[in-house]
């Protein structure tokens, strides 16, 4: 058993954010980072476009970031926190610079800036086409500087430690549901242990490998959101899963290559399988019209043409600047044999980024006491129904310093739980097999990517709903009766995870944002967050 003042679980670029932050105004305490694989193995580190923050006044100003924000959230963003992720954003950006992040600048000492979908300016400061790669590397840099600061690494975070494990019945009505800490699976000693902390961070990313087909690495499996969600928790808006509008199409390859959308930002142009420019058909602002609405474009034209993929052309464009600005996907496209100045990329969309996820405060604090969420496991407010491209990064670096902030402040009120109770593992068994597991997966992947995509209905919705119940009863027997393996804890949490965007998608009785019901085409009077 181990005891911690501060618990970080995840570390990508919300946790280390606010472990960085935590270690340098309490170097008497101590902060333990938990990760289920390597150190840099997160979402973060595939992070490509930048981050979207407010940095040339001349062009650029507050004001026009948030109303970009809010137009692509489609009327669901709480206005307050747009305006505080948009406003604290620069200082954040400065913090992360002086612990070794670089970005790249013109010649003239100005931040070279990309432009996205759903942005009216050039606003997206970058590391070429690797941003995330530096920043978790600067983080990491800097973490391992910190001695007040641990982090394990293969050490998959089971469940979350309530009441409920001292044998109190707790449901959703519970009032004050507290966490203690957790129990996790040592991957060095297949043994399960608990952590108790008197606070808690979940920075666990998104779960895109809910999808047949996603730009997210394999981590990305909701553990965070199925772990509040089985604490009873509060989880919002799940429903709203963007898809972004071009990976390289290579069927099979998980996770699938993206293709920033900076590439159009500087003048790439898509076209349908037959060569033809087709977005005007769908939006005036064309390729850089926000991500759903490229999204269902694509996702149109492939259905009108019958193919499984759409071009993105560069040909076009200087190769100079092209590999200056994207030296990686120039290089993986050429690995492949494409060369981009002679043969268009095949690209299609992917599952990309869970907007919704566990309800916060403006603090960062989950519904559940001494817990906090933080990056994209986090439902601030900030997407509404549809996330602005490279808002992400940006709503992780803000959000950490709030919950350092909050959970700093009261560190010194809080006590470490006593008598809770070891991990029981009696009456489970050695799984006798893998397949129950890896053919469950294939059929959720299967499930949600055929009726809970980028359209859906609600004939669709009801038809996962009764499948993704049976692998769920199915799923749970294997839990209670095999020994845990992060395979079949992953399995779980993922079926949560389906569970809870096809029941908010059949809740939400309109369509807005990621969210297209053809049963019902137009947007609701009603604005409401689905909260379950
Ligand atoms: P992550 O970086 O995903 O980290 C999650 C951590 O939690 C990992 O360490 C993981 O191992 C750990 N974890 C999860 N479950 C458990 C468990 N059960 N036990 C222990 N550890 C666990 N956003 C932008 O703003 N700009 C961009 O340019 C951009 N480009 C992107 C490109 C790609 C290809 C992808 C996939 C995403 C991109 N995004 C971008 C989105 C952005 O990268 C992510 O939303 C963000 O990095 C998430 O950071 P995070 O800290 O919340 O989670
Ligand atoms: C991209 O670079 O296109 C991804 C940016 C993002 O997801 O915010």
């Amino acid at each position: 058993m181990q005891q911690t003042d501060f618990l970080v679980i995840g570390s990508g670029i919300a946790g280390l954010t606010y472990a960085l932050k935590v270690s340098q105004q309490c170097p008497d305490k101590k902060i333990t980072i938990i990760t289920k694989s390597r150190e840099d193995e997160t979402n973060t580190k595939y992070a490509q476009g930048g981050v979207a923050v407010v940095n040339d006044l001349e062009n650029d100003s507050f004001e026009k970031h948030i109303e970009d924000t809010l137009i692509a959230g489609d009327g669901l963003c709480n206005e307050q926190i747009v305006k505080i992720v948009v406003t604290e954003g620069p200082e954040r950006v400065n913090e992360i610079i002086e612990w070794g992040a670089n970005f790249d600048k013109n010649p003239d000492g100005d931040f070279s800036l990309g432009r996205e979908g759903g942005h009216s300016v050039f606003r997206v400061i970058h590391h070429k086409d690797i941003t995330g790669k530096e920043i978790e590397r600067a983080l990491l840099d800097a973490i391992h500087r910190r001695p007040n600061i641990e982090l394990i690494t293969h050490c998959f975070v089971v469940d979350l430690i309530t009441q409920h494990h001292l044998g109190y019945l707790v449901t959703k009505s519970t009032p004050d549901i507290e966490c203690f800490g957790v129990y996790v699976l040592n991957l060095t000693t297949n043994n399960i242990e608990k952590i108790l902390a008197k606070v808690t961070l979940l920075a666990t990313g998104g779960n895109g490998q809910v999808y047949r087909s996603t730009t997210n690495p394999t981590i990305a499996t909701g553990d965070g959101v199925a772990m509040v969600y089985r604490a009873k928790g509060r989880i919002e808006n799940m429903e709203f899963i963007q898809f972004h509008p071009t990976a390289l199409y290579q069927p099979g390859v998980n996770p699938s290559f993206l293709i920033t959308e900076a590439v159009r930002g500087d003048g790439g142009i898509l076209r349908n399988i037959h060569g033809e420019d087709f977005m005007h058909k769908y939006d005036p602002r064309l390729s850089l019209a926000p991500r759903d609405i490229v999204a269902r474009a694509i996702d149109s034209e492939m259905k009108i043409t019958g193919t499984e993929h759409v071009y993105l052309d560069c040909r076009h464009m200087d190769l100079e600047k092209f590999i200056h600005h994207f030296p990686n996907i120039y290089e993986t496209c050429k690995a492949i044999g494409i060369d981009v100045t002679q043969q268009m990329i095949p690209v299609s969309p992917a599952a990309h980024y869970s907007c919704g996820g566990i309800k916060t405060n403006e603090w960062g604090l989950t519904s559940i006491r001494n817990l906090y969420a933080c990056g994209e496991c986090a439902s601030t407010g900030l997407h509404g129904a549809n996330r602005l491209a490279s808002n992400s990064l940006l709503e992780a670096m803000v959000f950490a310093h709030r919950c350092f902030m909050d959970a700093t402040s009261k560190i010194d009120l809080l006590e470490f739980k006593d008598n809770v109770p070891d991990w029981v593992a009696t009456g489970t068994t050695a799984p006798k097999e893998m397949i129950l597991i890896t053919q469950s997966l294939k059929e959720l992947k299967q499930i949600m990517s055929d009726y809970v995509g980028i359209v859906r209905t609600d004939v669709r919705l009801q038809r996962a709903l009764r499948r993704l119940d049976i692998l769920h009863e199915e799923t749970e027997d294997l839990y209670e009766k095999t020994m845990v393996s992060p395979q079949l804890c992953e399995l779980r949490n993922l079926i949560t995870a389906g569970y809870l965007i096809v029941k908010g998608a059949a809740f939400r009785k309109e369509s807005r944002g990621l969210h297209f019901n053809t049963d019902y085409p137009f947007k609701s009077e009603l604005i409401q967050n689905i909260v379950l």
